[in-house]
C-alpha cells in the first residue's frame, strides 16, 4: 500500500461509514477530537489524523485521488443529544457559505479526474437545496435510500 495519502475524509466523525477505520491509503480530518459519553453507556470517539476545517483544507491543489465528504447535515439538535455529538451541527447564519466552501475546498484538493463523494440526510435540509452549493460541479449519479443520499462527482 502507498505511503502517499490517496483519500481524504474531509470531516471523518467517529469513522462509522468506514470498513477499515485505520485505512492506509486515508488521511481522517475533522474539526474536532473528542471523546463524548452517551446516557446510554456508549462513548462516540472522534479522533482524526488531522484537526482542520473543510472551510480551509491545510493540502495542496491537486493532493488527492478521492474526496468523501459527510459534513453535519443538520441545523437543529438538542444540546446533550446523541446526534449532535455523532454529526455535529450546521450554523444556522453561515450554513450555506459554509457548505459551498466546503465544496469548493475538497474539489480544489481533487486531481483532475478525481472523485469526490458528498453524503447528505434531507431530515432538515432538502438535498435539491444542498447540491448547488456545489457550482459548477454537478453529481454524475445519485442513490438514495429513504432520507440519505449518496452522490458521486468527478472532478473533469
Ligand atoms: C455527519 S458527521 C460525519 C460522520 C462520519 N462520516 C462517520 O462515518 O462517522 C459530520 C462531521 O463533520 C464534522 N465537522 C463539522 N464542521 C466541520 C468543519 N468545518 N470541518 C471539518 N469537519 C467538520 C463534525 O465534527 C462531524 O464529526
Amino acid at each position: 500500500m502507498t505511503k502517499k495519502p490517496l483519500i481524504l475524509d474531509a470531516c471523518c466523525g467517529g469513522r462509522a461509514w468506514w470498513h477499515n477505520k485505520h485505512h492506509p491509503a486515508a488521511v481522517y480530518m475533522d474539526a474536532r477530537q473528542d471523546s463524548i459519553p452517551l446516557c446510554d453507556g456508549r462513548t462516540v470517539v472522534i479522533a482524526p489524523d488531522i484537526v482542520a476545517d473543510f472551510r480551509a483544507i491545510p493540502f495542496p491543489d491537486g493532493h488527492f485521488q478521492a474526496v468523501l465528504f459527510d459534513p453535519p447535515h443538520l441545523l437543529r439538535a438538542g444540546q446533550k443529544s446523541w446526534l449532535r455529538a455523532r454529526y455535529g451541527v450546521l450554523s444556522r447564519d453561515t450554513w450555506q457559505n459554509d457548505l459551498r466552501q466546503g465544496f469548493s475546498e475538497c474539489f480544489r484538493v481533487l486531481k483532475n479526474g478525481g472523485s469526490l463523494l458528498f453524503k447528505w440526510n434531507e431530515t432538515q435540509i432538502p438535498l435539491s437545496h444542498v447540491l448547488p452549493l456545489a457550482a459548477p460541479f454537478a453529481p454524475l449519479v445519485t442513490h438514495s435510500r429513504n432520507k440519505t443520499h449518496f452522490a458521486f462527482f468527478l472532478k473533469i
